[in-house]
């Protein structure tokens, strides 16, 4: 079973997210357990500040290092002995998340979070706990709780027997560099908009050939990107 800690100034926002979705049920098959540490808890009385004015002038504030790091003790001292967490910072000037990032951080036995918001953390945070400082894409939200969420997400799918076999992470787009093909269901027309009739044939040949050749103008259309990779390293089909 896998153990993700979340240290944050938004406990209600991640409890949610995840008693609401794919996450809850995975946690309910117990593949992975969550715990969420609300960095206020961990705050000096009588304010519980956990941010501060930035050393060296400056707007906005900055998550306090006192906080963090007993929180970070405290997940330390909970987990198994022999466990190495992975720690992770998601911030916009982290390195890209994709695909690969993804499988290869839901190898670990354990992940913690750590959240910021406000303007920054302090370094000594980055420096000395963090592990792996992750940005979900080239735009700036307001704090760490939802692109967290985004990371969880994408790696929990991952973890054999969370999903069922109709949701299966195989057929990912990603999983290939091809993207996936348009999908109908019934009926087969709608407001006299119709299915393509080759998908109501039973011609699984052509069935197939008409998916690839979607899956293939999609590609070449949105993503050039991909449609290279493709077209260098991967002519098989799937
Ligand atoms: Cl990881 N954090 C924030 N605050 N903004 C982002 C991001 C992360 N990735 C893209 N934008």
């Amino acid at each position: 079973m896998k153990l993700f800690y979340f240290l944050t100034p938004f406990p209600d926002m991640i409890y949610s997210v995840i008693s609401e979705s794919i996450l809850g049920r995975a946690d309910t098959k117990e593949r992975v357990r969550f715990y969420i540490k609300n960095l206020f808890d961990f705050a000096d009385p009588p304010h519980h500040r956990i941010d501060d004015y930035p050393f060296g002038g400056g707007a906005g504030m900055i998550l306090k290092p006192e906080p963090v790091f007993r929180a970070f003790d405290e997940v330390i001292k909970e987990l198994p002995a022999n466990l190495k967490p992975r720690v992770i910072f998601p911030t916009p000037d982290g390195i890209g998340f994709n695909h690969n990032t993804a499988m290869d951080l839901v190898k670990s036995e354990s992940i913690i979070f750590i959240n910021g918001h406000y303007k920054g953390i302090d370094q000594r945070i980055r420096d000395e706990l963090v592990t792996d400082e992750i940005s979900i894409g080239d735009y700036v939200l307001t704090g760490g709780a939802l692109p967290s969420l985004v990371i969880i997400d994408a790696l929990v799918r991952l973890i054999p027997g969370v999903l069922n076999s109709y949701e299966s992470a195989e057929s990912d787009s990603f999983s290939h560099p091809l993207l996936d093909c348009p999908h109908y269901t019934r009926p087969a027309s709608y407001r006299g908009f119709n299915s393509p009739s080759v998908l109501l044939s039973g011609n699984h040949k052509e069935i197939d050939d008409w998916k690839y050749s979607k899956r293939q103008q999609k590609t070449r259309d949105r993503r050039p990107d991909l449609w290279e990779i493709y077209n260098n390293i991967d002519n098989g089909r799937e």
